[in-house]
């Protein structure tokens, strides 16, 4: 097993350090460089379906939900088809409507979630057009789908998903350019510049880890919190819930992701100096607006960790410790702040003597319902 883990201590922080490895598979032969357009081979075959749909509907569970919920913004921006993101277990019980026009992407690590399954067969028997995003290959989802695209990351063995997710996102920011593309709805320069940051991810990432160090300090310092907020907004506010679970999941402190906005509305009842808030707030459309929530965040004496674009001394300036990425364009900041929000669950978990790769109660892949 040591072997297996590459010098690592835990499979999880070597999923963690393989991202910039798993994007680049994932990307592998879907970019024409030359050209700067995406050849997604599987599904051309369904582009006409695909770009006539009225509606996208996106099951999944866990992690992959969330990665769903970006996805929502991504093809809503760049393709402008409306998508709504279900939890798989809820959309099988509640009698939903699905047209045969839909699209009904299911997205899964391992293919063989019991909940996705069964809003896939649902969905199937109203006629939709199913679409698999999976790591697994030959799994069961991808034989159930009409259509689908592997997330190609490898086999991920942490119970606690890392290089599956950023490849889910991966494949969707393609997806959305894909569909952008065909639509001849995005300047080619626009595609251009994102097909280029999506390009970079890998080197991009491997400049965060430089921040390892200091996020196993921020670690230290509020490994004995009770309670963490996770804040975010637009497109970075899925990443708040993935770093809200995955801290839950691996060092059970109790965490809640949320609208940075939303905040009012209830949890900032919460906030005292006894509170982590951790914000991604990097150099995005809702920067001025994550100001403020910060602000709001410091009046309550909550001690703030900001995820920040490298050179903000705005922030720098009002946060207790700040975690910098690398400049990007908007649409890369969910793959890019992902990474210290894993690193700091990974070093409390650590830190907290719990069983990183194998959390109590947690099962890779949830056969039953
Ligand atoms: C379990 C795993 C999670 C995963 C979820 C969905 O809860 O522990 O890491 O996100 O299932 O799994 P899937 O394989 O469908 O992505």
């Amino acid at each position: 097993e040591a072997l297996e883990k590459g010098g690592y201590d835990h499979f999880m922080l070597k999923e963690i350090y393989e991202q910039p490895h798993s994007i680049a598979n994932c990307m592998r032969g879907r970019i024409d460089h030359e050209r700067k357009k995406i050849n997604l081979g599987g599904i051309s075959e369904y582009a006409a379906k695909l770009l006539t749909a009225k509606r996208i509907i996106i099951v999944s569970c866990g992690t992959s939900w969330h990665a769903g919920l970006v996805g929502e913004y991504l093809i809503e921006e760049y393709a402008r088809i409306p998508v709504e993101v279900e939890y798989a277990s809820e959309f099988r019980y509640r009698h939903p409507i699905i047209n045969q026009d839909d699209i009904v992407i299911a997205i899964s690590q391992s293919g063989e979630t019991a909940d996705t399954i069964a809003a896939i067969e649902l969905a199937k028997r109203a006629g939709a057009t199913i679409l698999g995003i999976c790591n697994v290959v030959g799994s069961s989802i991808p034989r159930l789908s009409h259509t689908g695209m592997y997330t190609h990351a490898g086999p991920e063995i942490g119970v606690a998903s890392t290089k599956a997710f950023t490849a889910q996102v991966t494949a969707l920011s393609l997806l959305a350019l894909y569909l952008a593309q065909q639509q001849e709805r995005l300047p080619l320069s626009k595609i251009t510049s994102l097909l280029t940051a999506l390009e970079t991810a890998p080197a991009l990432i491997t400049t965060c880890f430089q921040s390892n160090a200091l996020i196993q300090h921020i670690a230290g310092e509020i490994k004995d919190s009770t309670n963490c907020l996770f804040l975010g907004r637009g497109i970075n506010f899925p990443v708040a819930l993935e770093g809200a679970l995955k801290l839950k999941e691996i060092s059970y402190i109790h965490a809640e992701g949320y609208p940075a906005a939303e905040m009012k509305h209830g949890p900032i009842a919460l906030i005292d100096e006894q509170m982590p808030v951790i914000v991604i707030a990097t150099k995005d459309s809702s920067y001025d607006k994550i100001i403020s929530n910060i602000q709001e965040v410091k009046a309550r004496k909550g001690k703030i960790i900001a995820i920040i674009t490298e050179g903000d001394t705005v922030i720098r300036a009002i946060a207790d410790y700040i975690i910098e990425i690398p400049p990007c364009e908007e649409a890369l900041t969910p793959i890019l702040a992902t990474i210290p929000l894993q690193l700091l669950a990974y070093h409390i978990a650590v830190m907290r003597g719990c069983n990183v790769d194998q959390p109590r109660n947690l099962a890779k892949s949830v056969t039953v319902e």
